[in-house]
């Protein structure tokens, strides 16, 4: 089957979070099974490209005001899998993804919309697929299209569509106007589609207008149908229950292994965890703390700053938490108000808090090598790659028990010796400090650490078993598309009221 992503961001390209990751592995681990699998995604600043190759000299994207020109760069084939580059400078040549410390950046709307066109249109040129599997809010608007702009076009005929969920928090809302303005139709505007609160919703015409619908864990796809989940969509989820599948996210672990780990300072196996220790002096030293005993607990964080990782709790508890024996290291950066709330934390607690604000991919790696325990103590999380990386790397997760957080820790018995992690499920203070409390009690076991450290390391989350998954689900959303093409949702369409 020919499948073709289209996504905003992906590993070695472009990457602001794990969304990135999956679109960086998922479609080798498709190859490997024998797809043929093209990804798109948009060439920004920060894109470095070897021997780029343009293969579309120019697309012409209608908008209302204008007509905008973009082109499409290769640039060859990895593990079977082809990668194309939607190229306007105008959009995608700027500092950052999708916002600079002011905010969104105001165009986002058009540069997205720029990108799914361009990924259509492209793909006449380049090889219509099977199925486009498209993720988050910013290519949610190729299913749209495909079942609007594009419903009578012959070549699209049978093309099937697939949306991944990575994230209800960010929807890509924007006002009416930016319908016509994108050259879509005004009956878009129900609220039977893309209609929320008086906005446009991009998140939404997808997961109504695709054909099926997966997000990244088991636990989150329930998770999502609820008002404490859902963002406003649950409704809309619960009317597509039916096509709402869960599939965990794989772990590339050719990046992310403690035996082959190229930013580590030591490598390490279950066999023989002895360079751990290393790994953690050379953790402790990237930050600056010289005068921790070896002995001390490292506590590690990796994460983007924002509400969704639950930081505010650690706010709640560090003149408590700072009493035990134990170091925190974060690595973060993101919304204004958590790194200050870090380096707040750092001046008040300097043996007991180092905080770096910023965003480095060696030291993401160091710190999953060298810490002891990892936290993510999120209000949700759709999957949370960390925590699956920690296990490999026998750094401990201590997690709130939601969504993949959930699915993927099993709480430690140290009277059975199973387990792999610390889970606490009221979003409390309390509850998150009695957790890290019961780790670092644990820890003072060296033996029984262990087995809890090698039961980690032990458990497989390799693509393999979801991309088959992803396999059945693109089968089905083709069986799907078939019997749709009997009813077309274009007609459906045009007996919407039309407003504005
Ligand atoms: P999310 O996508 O919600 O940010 P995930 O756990 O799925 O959360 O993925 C986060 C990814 O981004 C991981 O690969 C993590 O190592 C990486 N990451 C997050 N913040 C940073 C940072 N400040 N520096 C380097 N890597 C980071
Ligand atoms: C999102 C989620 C995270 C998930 C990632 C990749 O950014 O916040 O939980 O792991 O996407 O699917």
């Amino acid at each position: 089957m020919h499948i073709a992503f289209a996504a905003s961001e992906c590993v070695p390209f472009s990457k602001t979070g794990g969304l990135a990751d999956v679109v960086g592995a998922l479609p080798r681990a498709l190859a490997a099974l024998g797809h043929q699998v093209s990804v798109y995604i948009p060439r920004y600043r920060q894109t470095k490209l070897n021997d780029p190759q343009t293969v579309v000299r120019s697309i012409t994207i209608p908008f209302d005001d204008k007509y905008r020109f973009c082109s499409v760069v290769a640039a060859g084939a990895t593990a079977g899998v082809r990668f194309y580059f939607v190229e306007y400078p105008q959009y995608f040549d700027r500092e950052a993804l999708y916002g600079s410390p002011a905010g969104d950046y105001p165009d986002n709307a058009e540069r997205f919309a720029m990108f799914s066109r361009a990924v259509l249109e492209a793909s006449k040129i380049l090889g219509v697929p099977h199925v486009f599997h498209c993720h988050d809010w910013q290519s949610a608007l190729v299913p749209v299209m495909l079942r609007t702009l594009y419903a009578e076009d012959p070549a699209f005929r049978d093309v099937a569509t697939v949306f991944t969920i990575h994230n209800m928090g960010y929807q890509g809302l924007f006002p009416p106007d930016t319908l016509p303005l994108l050259m879509l139709p005004w009956d878009l505007l129900t609220i039977s589609k893309m209609e929320f609160f008086g906005q446009v919703n991009f998140l939404k015409g997808a997961l109504v207008l695709s054909d099926y619908v997966t997000t990244v864990s088991k636990k989150y796809s329930q998770e999502i149908q609820t008002t404490e989940y859902g963002f406003g969509l649950e409704g809309v989820l619960r009317q597509r229950a039916a096509t709402v599948t869960g599939i965990l996210n794989g772990v590339d672990y050719d990046e992310w292994s403690p035996q082959t780990d190229k930013f580590a300072a030591a490598k390490y196996s279950p066999q023989d965890l002895s360079g751990k220790l290393k790994c953690k002096h050379d953790l402790l030293h990237a930050f600056g703390v010289t005068n921790a005993d070896s002995k001390v607990p490292v506590i590690g964080i990796v994460s983007r700053f924002a509400a969704q990782k639950g930081f505010d709790l650690i706010a709640q508890i560090m003149d408590r938490l700072a009493r035990e024996e134990m170091i925190v290291v974060a690595l973060g950066a993101g919304d204004k108000p958590y790194e200050e709330m870090f380096l707040r934390l750092n001046k008040q607690f300097p043996n007991k808090i180092a905080v770096k604000v910023a965003y480095d991919n060696a030291i993401a790696h160091k710190i999953e090598a060298g810490a002891d325990m990892f936290l993510i103590p999120s209000r949700y999380e759709p999957c949370g790659l960390n925590q699956i990386y920690s296990l490999k790397y026998g750094t401990v997760p201590i997690v709130r028990a939601t969504g993949g957080l959930d699915d993927t820790i099993e709480p430690w018995d140290a009277r059975t010796g199973k387990g792999t992690g610390f889970k606490f499920t009221d979003y409390t203070g309390e509850a998150l400090l009695a957790t890290i409390k019961q780790a670092l009690l644990a820890y003072q076991d060296p033996s029984s650490w262990q087995t809890l450290m090698r039961n980690g390391m032990s458990r497989d989350f390799s693509w393999g078993a979801s991309a088959r998954e992803y396999g059945k689900i693109y089968e089905r959303a083709r069986q799907a598309r078939a019997s749709a093409d009997a009813a077309p949702v274009t007609t459906d369409l045009k007996k919407e009221p039309v407003l504005g």
